[in-house]
């Protein structure tokens, strides 16, 4: 153990004062569980469970995938679901890579000002509760279009365990009375209706989901029709129009998750590989990556002044730019070549100096003509063959739109709200967009989600993410860098306290009680402001390691009830 790795270790947990130094010292790093094989780290043990008995069975990381994420639909209603989307990055055992995206769509009757009133303000909350805030549901296009490429076992072996555990039911967790009841006064507001939800569920109660079961039997039986057409589709549209949304039978119909080549970069020996737009962390990640790569991360130390700094500076200009330039690559052309060209990006990080913060005033977009170049859920898959995928998955807000079909038995997403409604009005996580995310129909709305694949010399090194809203970015990116310039194990590389930077508002949000005040003060004194109000939680990573004897370290975040199952 040298000087640097006790370094990591005191700041792992998050007391940077002399005092805690000297305990922390003694502290032996925290491992996840550790497995021979394969692995599924996801936010519910159910899930976890069904993913690797899918594996146990002989099927493959994709197939444990697709059980995986219709096992947090029932297991999760939180992000989990059917009435939302995501995106995932796999790398196969022979290292070919790919994506897909399953991304929400605006509905063909969406219009650009839809969210404003007359005067052309944005009327609140319209994106964010109920049924305008809906965006065209992928996951279910999603989970059928990887089960086509990559899938080994029937779809109704996969979804059978599913459909068991939405009829059996799901044990409530003490975090999950609290967020139910947290969200409980917003519901009425969106359903006209009571729902499952409304009961006053406690800590060990199990809530029973016969109507989600009987809609997997129906996708069971009729496959991907059996929630873009017929009888899910009919019942689907007409809640939705009868309480005011816009979605049609022709949106269900058209949807089609897309294939996507991921972006690829290099940080020192490793190569990583993450989620391209209409998702916003590949990009983002890459750029903050390389323009932090010149300094000396490990020798500055984890979360110090310097770290900070740095990261801090990069993150403000990248999301800058992701505000300006990212949308949905089949609308709008990205300059994806300029915003990973190193050139630019060095150029970026030009007017940085340890000796003061910029502002995110001064800071716009970058001149690419100069160049030419908490609410979500992650979860990681390794199996015995040596595939690996990294899914994140939504419904945007906690439980979406809030907006619950009962006959169906699944949360409607608030997905439009990731548009820009209006230029310069930042939405629901506070990120500002411009034109290139402005709404259109059958557009994706950007997204922060960055399921990301980590190679080093060569073979499969980590998969890893997170939910988080805009603060996905940084925190992937922090747990990435925990492992590689820290040298933490997966577990304690989750476990770290972290903080985050998305250019506008101008502050640093740190998770609270984790910073020592005399780090604060230092980086109040250099002009940075400081939020420990807003973010108890910053993203809630999970993660699997390939460690040295090519066993799987798990890194189930303790800020929610994430578990990792293998064998
Ligand atoms: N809905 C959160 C995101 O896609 O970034």
């Amino acid at each position: 153990m040298n000087k640097g790795f006790y370094l990591s270790l005191l700041l792992l947990i998050g007391f940077a004062c002399k005092d805690s130094r000297e305990s922390s010292e003694l502290r032996t790093p925290e491992s996840g569980l550790i497995t021979e094989k394969a692995m599924v780290v996801s936010a519910r043990i159910e899930a976890s469970q069904i993913g690797s008995d899918i594996l146990k069975m002989g099927g493959n990381a994709f197939d444990a995938m697709i059980g995986t994420e219709l096992a947090l639909a029932v297991a999760y209603p939180f992000a989990g679901n059917l009435g939302g989307g995501g995106f995932m990055v796999y790398r196969t055992n022979d290292g070919a890579i790919g994506a897909i995206d399953y991304r929400e769509k605006a509905p063909l009757a969406a219009t650009k000002d839809m969210f404003l009133d007359s005067i052309g303000k944005v009327i609140p909350n319209k994106s964010i509760i109920g049924a305008m805030a809906v965006g065209i549901p992928g996951t279910v296009a999603g989970v059928f279009a990887v089960h086509e490429k990559f899938g080994t076992i029937p779809m109704d072996s996969i979804l059978k365990p599913v459909i068991a555990l939405a009829r059996r039911g799901v044990v409530v967790t003490q975090k999950q009375e609290k967020r139910i009841q947290k969200y409980q006064p917003l519901f009425p507001k969106a359903n006209k209706d009571s729902i499952p939800f409304d009961r006053h569920w406690k800590e060990n109660d199990t809530i029973k989901y016969p109507a989600l079961a009987k809609t997997l039997e129906h996708i069971a039986l009729h496959g991907k029709a059996g929630f873009y057409k017929g009888r899910t589709a009919k019942i689907l549209v007409d809640f939705i129009q009868d309480n005011g949304g816009i979605m049609t039978l022709e949106d269900l119909e058209k949807y089609e998750a897309k294939w996507r080549t991921p972006v690829v970069f290099t940080y020192d020996d490793l190569r990583i590989i993450s989620m391209s737009p209409p998702a916003s962390g590949g990009v983002c990640l890459a750029q903050i990556m390389k323009m932090i790569e010149p300094f000396d991360l490990h020798a500055y130390g984890h979360n110090t002044l310097k770290t900070i700094q740095v990261l801090t500076e990069a993150e403000r200009r990248a999301y800058a730019d992701r505000s300006f330039y990212l949308g949905d690559p089949d609308f709008v052309d990205i300059p994806l070549d300029t915003l990973l060209d190193v050139r630019y990006l060095n150029h970026r990080m030009q007017n940085f100096s340890f000796e003061r913060a910029t502002k995110s005033s001064d800071i716009s977009h970058g001149n690419i003509a100069l160049f030419e170049s908490n609410e979500t859920t992650h979860y990681s898959i390794v199996d015995q063959f040596g595939n690996a995928i990294s899914a994140t998955t939504t419904l945007n807000g906690a439980y979406g739109s809030k907006l619950y079909c009962s006959e169906l038995g699944f949360f409607l997403n608030n997905e439009m709200d990731d548009f820009s409604s209006k230029p310069g009005a930042p939405n629901m996580f506070g990120l500002i967009g411009a034109e290139a995310n402005s709404i259109a129909p059958e557009k994706r709305m950007l997204s922060s989600m960055t399921p990301t694949i980590v190679e080093k010399n060569g073979e499969l090194y980590m998969s890893v993410g997170t939910p988080g809203g805009s603060t996905i970015i940084t925190s992937v990116l922090q747990t990435i860098l925990n492992v590689h310039e820290f040298h933490m194990t997966m577990q304690d590389a989750v476990n770290a306290p972290r903080f985050h930077h998305q250019w506008l508002p101008d502050e640093i949000r740190m998770e609270p009680h984790s910073f020592d005040t005399t780090l604060i003060n230092s980086l109040e004194n250099l002009g940075y402001t400081i939020n420990l109000e807003d973010s108890p939680v910053i993203g809630k990573v999970d993660g699997i390691l390939v460690l040295k004897d090519k066993k799987l370290e798990g890194g189930a975040d303790r800020r929610g009830d994430d578990t990792a199952v293998g064998f």
